[in-house]
This record gives C-alpha cells, sequence and structure tokens, in this order.
C-alpha cells in the first residue's frame, strides 16, 4: 500500500475500537492495513475478538508480547518502524494509551507520517500510570486528535494543544451497539454460569497500579468480597491477575472466576448484571451503555462525565455524586462515521 490507513492494534480494547472503525473505513471504501504488535497473543484476548467482531485478519502480526515496559515497547518501534517503511501509508492511526499506541505513534512521527489518535485527550492526572505517559506523549505526537468528550478537548487545550482536534464521540459506544444485538441472539454465558434469574455483578481488574501493589490488591479483594454477599460476583480474570494472584496464593472463594471473555460474552453479562466493579476504562462506559451502575476500582478516573451523570463511582467514595442522567458527548453510535470524515482530509 502507498497512501492509506495503517491502523496499529495490540491489546483487547484497541481491537473492539478498531473494529468499529475498520468497518466504517470498509463501508467508505477507504484502504486500511492493520498491524497487530502482538501485545496481547492469548486466543482469548486476541483471536477471539476478530472472529467475533469481524475484523479482517491483520495485514502485518509483529509477535511482540510481554516483558518490560521499555524492551515491550522498543522491540515495537523498531518493528512498526519496518513496516511503515514498506507500507508508506499516508496516516498511520493509533487508539488509546497502551504501550502500542505510543510505539506505533512514535514510529509514525518519526518518518514524517501523520498520526491519528482514536481516543485522544483523557487524563487521569496520575503519572505513575504506564496508560498516562503513553498518552500525554502520544497526543503531543499527533496531527488529528478524536475526542471522545469535551472534558477531553478541555485537557488538550489545557496542554496548548487545539490544532487538529476532533470531538468525534466514542466509538466503544459504536462497538456495543453492535455487540447488545449479536449477544443476545449468540451468548449462552448466563445460562452456563448458572446466573438465570440471580442477582449478579461483573468485575474485571486487571491495572498495574491494582495488581502490582499486594497491599492494593488483598484492600480491593477484601472489598469485592464483602460486595459478593448481596450477589454472585463474575470475574473474568485477565493473564496479568491471574498470574499475580497464583503467587499470592491467596485464596478467593467469594467471587466466580472464569477465563478471559469474548466480547459477546461480556456483553451478554453486562445486559444482565446488576452492577459492574472495574478498573477497566471501557467498562467504566460499557456499564452506563447497558444503563448500569458502575464502581471503579481506582483512585481516579478519566471518564469524570460517568461519575458527574451518576452511573459511576470510586470505590472509595461513599456514594452516587448525581441523580442519573444522559451522556451526550459519547455519540449516538455515530463515531466511527466521524472518524472516517475527519481522516479522509488526510488521505
Ligand atoms: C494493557 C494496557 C492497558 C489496557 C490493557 C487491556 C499498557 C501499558 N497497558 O495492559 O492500558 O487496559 O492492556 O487489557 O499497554 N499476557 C498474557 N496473555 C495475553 C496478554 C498478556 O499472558 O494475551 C501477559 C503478558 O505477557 C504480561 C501481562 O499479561 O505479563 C500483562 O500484559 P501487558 O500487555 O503488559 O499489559 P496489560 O496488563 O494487558
Amino acid at each position: 500500500m502507498t497512501g492509506g490507513i495503517a491502523t496499529v492494534v495490540g491489546a483487547r480494547p484497541q481491537f473492539v475500537k478498531a473494529a468499529a472503525v475498520s468497518r466504517a473505513f470498509r463501508e467508505a471504501g477507504l484502504a486500511e492495513a492493520l498491524i497487530h504488535t502482538g501485545q496481547h497473543f492469548d486466543a482469548n484476548m486476541s483471536d477471539i475478538f476478530f472472529e467475533e467482531l469481524e475484523i479482517p485478519p491483520p495485514k502485518y502480526h509483529l509477535g511482540v508480547g510481554g516483558g518490560l515496559h521499555g524492551a515491550m515497547t522498543g522491540a515495537m518501534l523498531m518493528r512498526i518502524e519496518e513496516t511503515l517503511i514498506v507500507e508508506k501509508p499516508a496516516v498511520v492511526l493509533v487508539y488509546g494509551d497502551t504501550n502500542s499506541t505510543i510505539a506505533g505513534a512514535l514510529a509514525a512521527a518519526k518518518l514524517h507520517i501523520p498520526v491519528v489518535h482514536s481516543e485522544s485527550g483523557l487524563r487521569s492526572f496520575n503519572r505513575r500510570m504506564p496508560e498516562e505517559i503513553n498518552r500525554v506523549v502520544t497526543d503531543h505526537l499527533s496531527a488529528l486528535l478524536l475526542c471522545p468528550t469535551r472534558a477531553a478537548i478541555d485537557n488538550l487545550a489545557r496542554e496548548g494543544i487545539s490544532k487538529g482536534v476532533v470531538h468525534v464521540g466514542d466509538v466503544m459506544f459504536d462497538a456495543t451497539l453492535f455487540a447488545k444485538e449479536r449477544s443476545r441472539a449468540t451468548s449462552t454465558i448466563v445460562e452456563t454460569l448458572a446466573l438465570t434469574g440471580k442477582r449478579f455483578a461483573v468485575c474485571t481488574l486487571h491495572r498495574a497500579e491494582n495488581t502490582d501493589d499486594p497491599a492494593r490488591l488483598a484492600r480491593l479483594l477484601d472489598f469485592l468480597e464483602k460486595e459478593a454477599a448481596e450477589r454472585t460476583i463474575v470475574f473474568p480474570v485477565h493473564p496479568r491477575t491471574a498470574k499475580v494472584l497464583a503467587a499470592s496464593g491467596r485464596k478467593i472463594d467469594r467471587l466466580l472466576m472464569t477465563e478471559p471473555l469474548g466480547y459477546f460474552d461480556l456483553h451478554r453479562l453486562l445486559a444482565d448484571c446488576e452492577i459492574v466493579f472495574t478498573d477497566s476504562g471501557g467498562l467504566q462506559k460499557e456499564a452506563y451503555f447497558h444503563r448500569k451502575p458502575c464502581v471503579t476500582l481506582r483512585d481516579e478516573t478519566e471518564w469524570v462525565e460517568t461519575v458527574a451523570a451518576g452511573w459511576n463511582r470510586l470505590w472509595t467514595a461513599p456514594s452516587f455524586v448525581a441523580p442519573r442522567r444522559d451522556i451526550p458527548d459519547y455519540g449516538a453510535g455515530d463515531a466511527a462515521a466521524r472518524t472516517v470524515a475527519a481522516v479522509r482530509p488526510l488521505l
């Protein structure tokens, strides 16, 4: 390909976002080459998302998974650069805040290829999070900054970035609309886990800030086990968390632990659950998209509008701060189409 879009993905939430946008690129007749860094490599962390969400197979699979941040990001940078030199795309599209995001943005910027950042402008204001470093650097390297919310635009303005900033809404809402329908028709997870007619919650926990601090992880598990007295808590365990839990030797009898779930199974659970407990960015909004309250297992959140609109609270907060109301920022399921419209002039 010479010209066109090269999209760098690597971690689970990026497959979800890319699914919505790649579909819109195809519908618009625009050429896209997918580059999968390999950051997430287990079948239930990667392949299942390509199958369920009908994402075309990546043109390149770089096979860089695991390792310390420097080694992982450095290996991605080398391999992405080589790939971009061959592909010669007109733009490089990156999503979110992972090591794959920063590696893609840096490789492209050094080759003078305009970077498009989807989910730009989010900030936790906590530089101890690897994701925050990835976001800030990626935004400062980007030519087109696609923001899911108004707050994201304000965050960029505070850092002196206004050129190339466009509010497109949240492509995860588009992905949720696709999944809602299909999951109802295809997923049997509620039956498989014997949850029919029961009150239950969905829980995920994988952020390094939680898993890599044993005292904090123990406090979170205590909190969750206490909440499990009220209802069953279904806990699909991310590989990072599984490793840490296995090493800690802590017995967790009160949570219903499963392998990582596919997108449709997760959305079926979200549709039928009572509440969500999570440290994931995506799930905080997916809870809202299913009109379910969320308790965020962190000390801050980038998705401040979910808190202001009464749908989300931090686990340390005593209660939700407002009556529940709609959040118009995320759009009407048209964020992928608006992304295409914003990218097209660069091609
Ligand atoms: C990454 C992102 C995080 C995002 C998350 C989504 C960074 C810095 N963090 O965190 O922002 O919310 O993805 O899940 O990029 N592993 C497996 N199998 C897999 C994937 C990972 O065993 O399929 C192992 C890795 O080898 C590693 C650990 O799990 O030991 C963590 O994976 P890693 O890619 O470092 O980051 P995540 O914690 O998934």
